[in-house]
């Protein structure tokens, strides 16, 4: 897809990949509406964006887990002077700890951030999307949606329904003007890790990528047109490894290799 001239929004646009991924868009001459939480982180990038591309950019704040506010937001989109070309479903967050004990509003609130927010939003904006000569939906899925990580239990399943409702709807758009991408980003540099409550220290150094790195292989996805892609070599061999080893070998594996859940420690 050509980016220049396009609009995209773009969900948790305030930090991490959803703020490098604005960057570079909007350096390709892409139009931004932004959303996130917070408004003053959104409001700085707008302004960092304007002086140093001159590309127009607008955001609204919402809590996208919060219907009324996702409502808002779509409001908000529908009034905006152009109708978008590409939804990017970036927001999303999880927590570390063992199922047993997780709170209930923490298994809500990761089940509705990631499952769904890009859900709904695809469904409302398709309409949109439509009409658009070419459009393009990119879910920010994760390495982890197709492997075991104990600790991470609902987080990951979540992900792994992302990554299973990108590929029915690509086949359901199949030569239609809307094209569909997949992203599975590995560990990256972000506060994602701290706010899941885990330590990206522990994490060996040649897995972890900065969020710029993957926001670019996320922009050569959606350029090239690809409808599945990982951030790095590593995460799409170890889902291929995870794929071909029997269960009870990848369960015991993927407990040791990453951490070891907090009680046990
Ligand atoms: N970092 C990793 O290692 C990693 C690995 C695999 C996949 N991913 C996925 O990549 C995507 C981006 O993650 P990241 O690492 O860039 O995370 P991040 O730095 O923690 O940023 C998360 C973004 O989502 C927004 N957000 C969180 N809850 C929200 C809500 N209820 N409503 C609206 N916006 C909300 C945040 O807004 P505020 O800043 O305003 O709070 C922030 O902009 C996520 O889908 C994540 O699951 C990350």
């Amino acid at each position: 897809m050509e980016l220049q001239g396009k609009l995209a929004v773009i969900t948790g646009a305030s930090r991490g990949i959803g703020r490098a991924l604005a960057v570079i868009l909007a350096k390709s001459g892409c139009g931004l509406l932004l959303t996130a939480l917070e408004e003053d982180e959104l409001i700085s990038l707008r302004e960092y964006l304007a002086t140093e591309t001159g590309i127009e950019v607008a955001s609204m704040p919402a809590d996208l887990v919060n219907s009324s506010d996702r409502q808002c937001f779509l409001d908000w989109i529908g009034r905006q002077k152009n109708p978008p070309d590409m939804l990017i479903n970036n927001a999303g967050a999880g927590y570390f700890g063992r199922f047993a004990s997780s709170r209930r509003i923490d298994i809500e609130r990761t089940l509705t951030l990631n499952i769904q927010v890009p859900t709904l939003l695809i469904r409302e904006i398709l309409p949109v999307l439509r009409k658009r000569p070419q459009a393009k939906i990119v879910n920010i899925s994760s390495a982890i949606s197709r492997l075991p990580y104990p600790g991470l239990a609902v987080y990951g399943a979540a992900k792994g329904y992302l990554s299973s409702l990108s590929e029915s709807l690509a086949g359901e758009f199949a030569g239609s003007n809307i094209s569909v991408l997949c992203f599975h980003p590995g560990f990256t540099e972000t506060d994602f890790m701290s706010s899941a409550g885990m330590d990206i220290g522990k994490v060996p150094k040649f897995l972890v990528r900065k969020p710029e790195v993957v926001a670019r292989r996320i922009v050569r996805a959606i350029k090239n047109d690809v409808t599945w892609s990982y951030s790095d070599l590593s995460s799409r061999f170890g889902i291929f490894l995870a794929a071909c080893l029997p269960h009870r070998i990848k369960i015991r594996m993927f407990k040791e290799l990453f951490w070891r859940l907090p009680d046990e420690a």
